[in-house]
């Protein structure tokens, strides 16, 4: 997606995946922090990285500091600063979609880095959902979630709930953001004959279709996968990076999210090819 935005544009840099496993993290952020050592301008940081990089950053946006993780870093004069562009990735995409969650009771599976995303979503702002019911594997997890952002935030009504069923029964929004349908053979993350044709389902996986969002749509429900989400989060990260470069190019936000989403399903294509 990246490369792609960067052709477009006629920005000479390179977009790379680099494996650091947590062994090699501390030599790798040493060499982030040493003036010269590193060509890097800015990166993005996936699972596991996404809480330990706030330690490498001089400043924090307000958004990685709420999540309390960080998927893009930007190197700056002082040097890095981190921010997380998965939360507003989510709500320009749930936006898009109009799928409402002011005043709503959102249904949200999961308590990793992607549910602290999407809590601060729908959970805070004016634009609150009036109550989310958090359902995750290991109760004590979505507890400790809760916990965290009472302690910091002003907030809609949260509820850890271990029984999907019930949770649902008053849903108007289901977010998955536990891994849960990133196989094949993956249960569904919320039971689903408890979806109804008035819910929207959002469900974050974003490179197949998920039995999640067949079966919602099976039965009447608006549903969606998380390409939007992914293309969104990058697409704010590149706008960090580059604000001065596309200053000088014919560039707007819906022409760069079009070139990322081309470039996202030619290189799905291409995975899912025989
Ligand atoms: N669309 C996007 O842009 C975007 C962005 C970020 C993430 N995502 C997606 O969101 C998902 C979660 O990512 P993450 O970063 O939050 O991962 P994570 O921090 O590892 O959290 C994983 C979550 O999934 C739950 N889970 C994992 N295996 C499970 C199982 N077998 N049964 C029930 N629950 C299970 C975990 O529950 P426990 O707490 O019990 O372990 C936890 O809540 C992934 O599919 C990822 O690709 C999408």
């Amino acid at each position: 997606m990246h490369n792609a935005a960067l052709t477009q544009f006629g920005i000479p840099a390179v977009y790379r995946a680099l494996r650091v496993s947590p062994d090699d993290w501390p030599e790798f952020a040493r060499q982030l922090k040493t003036p010269g050592a590193s060509p890097l301008e800015g990166f993005n940081v996936t699972v596991p990285h996404k809480e330990r990089v706030l330690a490498l950053a001089c400043a924090l946006t307000d958004t990685a500091s709420l999540c309390g993780s960080a998927n893009t870093m930007i190197r700056t004069p002082d040097g890095w600063r981190a921010d997380n562009t998965d939360a507003p990735g989510l709500a320009e995409d749930l936006k898009a979609l109009q799928m409402c969650w002011k005043d709503k009771n959102v249904v949200l599976a999961g308590a990793g880095g992607a549910a602290r995303s999407a809590l601060l979503t729908v959970a805070t702002g004016s634009d609150r959902a009036q109550r989310v019911i958090l359902v995750n594997r290991s109760r004590d997890r979505a507890e400790g979630l809760v916990k965290e952002f009472q302690s910091r935030l002003e907030l809609s009504e949260l509820v850890v709930c271990s029984d999907g069923a019930g949770a649902l029964a008053s849903a108007d929004l289901i977010i998955n953001a536990t891994s849960l349908g990133l196989k094949p053979e993956d249960p569904v993350p919320v039971p689903l004959e408890r979806i109804r044709s008035g819910m929207a389902v959002y469900d974050m996986v974003y490179h197949r279709e998920t039995p999640l969002v067949r079966g919602a749509r099976s039965v009447g429900a608006r549903a969606a996968g998380g390409k939007g989400m992914l293309v969104n989060q990058g697409a704010l990260a590149f706008e960090r990076w580059f604000e001065t470069d596309l200053k000088k190019v014919h560039y707007t936000p819906r022409l760069l999210r079009e070139i990322m989403g081309r470039a996202f399903d030619a290189a799905l294509n291409e995975r899912t090819q025989p």
